[in-house]
């Protein structure tokens, strides 16, 4: 099983931004967490990261036909603003899971909505890099569901 988990806007200055609500450990450090999750598990993890919303696309498409199971998706600020985004996902035909670090439904209104979500599996927030994790762990389970 591989699966591609993306990280949008700002994810690369994890542990430097806003720390008290991200917490201190950087995206290399993610990274590596999410490599360990996959070995355990017996998953390939391919992981990304981009700052601009058409390369997050892209890399959306790109899944079509090709290689990987399942999305984790990290969409950062946008998952409150694309219709672009959520599109996307729409148009794939692997599962696609949203993920937040923070607890966005405990933080300012504009966050409350995961607007790319809606068209996801299933969202896992709040629980810094353990969401990620969650999410894996849901396609996982999804992909066994389905042979
Ligand atoms: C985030 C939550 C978003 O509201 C925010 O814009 C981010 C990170 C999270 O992982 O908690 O950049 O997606």
């Amino acid at each position: 099983m591989h699966i591609l988990v993306l990280n949008g806007p700002n994810l690369n200055l994890l542990g430097i931004r806003e720390t008290a609500i991200y917490g201190t450990k950087s995206h290399k450090d993610l990274v590596t967490f999410l490599k360990a999750v996959g070995k355990r598990h017996g998953i390939k993890t391919t992981v990304r990261q981009s700052n601009h919303e058409g390369r997050l696309i892209d890399w959306l498409h790109e899944t079509l036909g090709e290689r990987y199971d399942g999305v984790v998706l990290n969409a950062g600020a946008y998952s409150h603003t694309s219709y672009a985004l959520q599109d996307a996902v729409k148009a794939l035909d692997v599962p696609v899971v949203s993920v937040h670090l923070s607890a966005i439904s405990e933080r300012e209104p504009f966050r409350r909505h995961d607007i790319v979500a809606d068209a996801c599996l299933a969202t896992f927030s709040g629980q810094g890099f353990t969401s990620y994790e969650q999410a894996i762990l849901r396609i996982k389970e999804t992909m066994s569901h389905e042979r």
